[in-house]
């Protein structure tokens, strides 16, 4: 059980929790189509049993010890084509808490994974509903790994991993939406040149040469940006090629 955030202004005060589920972002667009709950409104629950991350992929996480929850959110005044602000938004909320907690060598893998160094500590599903040409809903989901201590993979961490501690679930949740917040506002006050900025500056990879996999062909490239719908800007000799999320891969080393 979560108490309701004290220092948010309005993210989680409407709270829901359950103590289990197959996925928070599927309950909350199931909530918006039939109620339409208030702006900010968290789905939180400390046991994801079918958890969906990008890509189709999935998302595990030991129950009790990490988050997995989805906001619910209702940014009217942002434009369908700037939708990729969204996950701008929220991968520098995570990075601002990350930072604020004094990790150091935080990235964010295009388009929102975060990372301490060359493990992924959080992933973050964004979905939308669209309705004429204005979002009706947004979900943003967020898995964040606090103090499970062992991974399927090795390219996983936590922060209890990564720090030696235990977190307090209920003060981090407090101090993550706080962030998660502040950039909100950025976005809902039309701030998308500085967010662009912040997320250019914590991109892995910028202006790097890195080995690319596009559909099985490997190739050398360099990150150059990200363009306006938000796929992969890479330089390759002297051309320039943009990806979906699920065109290319290419490793954080
Ligand atoms: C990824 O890295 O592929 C994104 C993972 C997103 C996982 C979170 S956990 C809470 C929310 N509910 C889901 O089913 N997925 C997101």
């Amino acid at each position: 059980m979560y108490k309701i955030p004290a220092s948010t202004l309005f993210l989680g005060k409407n709270l829901v929790f359950v103590p289990e589920c197959h996925s928070t972002n599927t309950l909350a667009l199931q909530l918006c189509q039939n109620s339409g709950p208030v702006e900010g409104t968290l789905v939180i629950t400390p046991n994801q049993t079918a958890g969906r991350g990008q890509r189709g992929n999935g998302w595990e996480a030991e129950p009790g010890k990490n988050f997995t929850f989805s906001l619910i959110l209702k940014p009217g005044t942002l434009a369908i084509k700037d939708q990729f602000y969204l996950n701008i938004f929220t991968s520098l909320a995570l990075r601002d808490y990350l930072a604020d907690k004094k990790f150091t060598a935080v990235r964010v893998k295009w388009p929102n994974d975060l990372y301490v160094g060359s493990k992924k500590v959080c992933g973050i599903l964004v979905e939308s509903q669209i309705s004429g040409n204005k979002f009706s809903h947004v979900v943003v989901g967020i898995g964040l790994n606090v103090n499970q201590q062992t991974f399927g993979t090795d390219t996983a961490t936590s922060l209890s991993v990564l720090t030696g501690k235990e977190f307090d679930l209920q003060t981090e949740l407090e101090t993550l939406l706080t962030f998660v917040e502040a950039r909100y506002l950025q976005l809902r006050e039309g701030k998308l040149n500085l967010l662009m900025e912040d997320y250019l500056n914590v991109l892995y990879g910028l202006n790097k040469s890195l080995t690319f996999d596009v559909g099985g062909v490997i190739a050398e490239g360099m990150i150059a940006g990200v363009d306006e719908s938000g796929r992969l800007r890479v330089l390759m000799g002297e051309k320039e090629h943009v990806f979906g999320v699920k065109e290319v891969g290419y490793k954080v080393g």
